[in-house]
């Protein structure tokens, strides 16, 4: 097989003149490797150098959380600058070792929070996670409104935490609008339920997406990336759909932005995970068909992720215009350089063979773990291995989740004690 003929190796650049050495993504895993202060440390550096040297053109890191108060996950890393800058730039040094272009995805989990983290997260509206089951009843809080001043501090947040990640090192960042996290709570009809400039119409729910983007574009060099992972739909009745989704790609053409990741879903409907039925998911690249709906539209480049496995179908999205990069997650966890395997013949396919569980939810969350334990295992200085059990392995994530949450608890009341002493000015966190 003809390595330099194919079309995922060949660098592409971006509008601001970055360039990617090829088109394969290692798209956003989170990691939850974050130190006992929430910031990056030798578990997550090792991790970064192992990808750093897998052969990706773009590496993105998992989210990055850009307010201490909301967290997707209790193992994250909480983006702050002061004393903290050496240990962003010791990651953006491993991620960029091989030569990667390297970003950091930066986001807010709105009301996607385990209330075992908060029990009453911030969203748009006072609307809950709804997922069916009595198990799930008491898995999520009834979020709280925001109200317009926390918008705007949100906003900033998100500009604060990119101009940290250009000064630590990295070479851009993403922000986080898809999966049901904040910045895609607003899109959504079913979870903006509000009256004023920030709900409503499309052009007034998108409006906190758009302010970012310009914002971390005003403050940043032309040289650091800016990109949007962005939902192609929520696959929901009555949620954001792919018509909305084209319009929002209207709206991010007047922005230029350097990259468009498009994927689908959230918590309430996970086709991220492929794990819904909807309209044009495949079985193999979810949301290619998207994608190509989107292409004469997007004046950006455009990635997508979900579901690339095969070489040939990452090729044919890319040799046939619809796909820019494609972005891959869950086989870098089990083969740390799959883009190198893919780019030099030595695969033609990364597939990720998890064996399966009768029960749906389990079977997506022993899923989810059992990737979260490769990502551990790299960054301990392990090979990736299948666990033996993957509800013994769920279990196990479970009691970590628990610990890192009371961690987190000691850490907020710390925190706490640290703003009491701040003048007004100065309480940032
Ligand atoms: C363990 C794990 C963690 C993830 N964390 C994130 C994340 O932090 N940000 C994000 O945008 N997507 C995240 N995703 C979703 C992936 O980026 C990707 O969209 C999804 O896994 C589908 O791609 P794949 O089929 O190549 O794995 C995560 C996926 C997995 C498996």
């Amino acid at each position: 097989m003809s390595t330099t003929a194919s079309p995922l190796s060949q660098p592409l650049r971006l509008p601001n003149g970055q360039i990617l050495p090829n088109r394969i993504a290692k798209a956003s895993m989170e990691e939850s490797l974050a130190d006992d202060d929430f910031l990056p440390g030798e578990k997550m550096i090792r991790l970064y150098k192992r990808w750093g040297q897998g052969g990706a053109g773009l590496l993105l890191t998992g989210n990055a959380m850009v307010d201490p108060y909301a967290l997707t996950g209790p193992g994250n890393v909480i983006v702050r600058d002061n004393g903290s800058l050496d240990r962003f730039k010791r990651w953006a040094e491993a991620g960029k070792s091989g030569g990667s272009k390297f970003w950091m995805q930066i986001n807010h989990p709105g009301r996607q929070v385990f209330s075992y983290i908060s029990e009453t997260p911030v969203a748009p509206s006072a609307v809950k996670v709804h997922i069916p089951g009595r198990m799930f009843a008491k898995v999520f809080g009834t979020p709280r409104a925001l109200s317009e001043d926390e918008i705007r501090k949100i906003i900033e947040r998100f500009i604060q935490a990119a101009l940290i990640a250009e000064k630590a090192g990295f070479d851009g960042v993403e922000v986080h609008a898809a999966h049901g996290y904040l910045l895609n709570q607003f899109l959504s009809p079913l979870t903006n339920l509000r009256e004023d400039q920030w709900g409503g119409s499309l052009e007034n729910r998108a409006r906190i997406l758009i302010e970012i983007v310009n914002g971390i574009q005003a403050r940043t060099k032309k040289e650091f990336s800016v990109g949007v992972k962005l939902n192609s739909a929520d696959f929901q009745g009555g949620g954001f759909r792919e018509e909305d989704a084209i319009q929002v790609v209207q709206m991010l053409n007047k922005t230029n932005i350097d990259l468009l990741e498009i994927s689908g879903g959230n918590y309430e409907s996970p086709a991220m995970q492929g794990g819904e039925s909807n309209g044009t998911r495949k079985r193999e690249a979810y949301f290619l068909e998207f994608a190509k709906k989107a292409r004469s539209t997007a004046k950006m480049p455009l990635m997508s992720t979900g579901g690339f496995r095969s070489k040939n179908v990452m090729e044919d999205a890319v040799a046939g215009g619809a796909l820019d990069v494609i972005g891959i997650a869950a086989p870098f966890a089990f083969e740390p350089d799959s883009a190198f395997q893919l780019l030099s013949g030595k695969t033609n396919s990364v597939d990720v063979k998890i064996p399966n569980l009768s029960n749906p939810a389990f079977n997506s969350l022993s899923k989810m773990s059992a990737i979260r334990l490769q990502l551990r295992r790299i960054g301990q200085g392990q090979e990736p291995k299948l666990p033996k059990s993957l509800i013994g392995n769920l279990i196990l994530d479970q009691i970590r989740s628990r610990r890192n949450a009371k961690r987190y608890k000691k850490f907020l009341k710390i925190l706490e004690f640290q703003n009491a002493f701040k003048k007004p000015a100065d309480t940032k966190d």
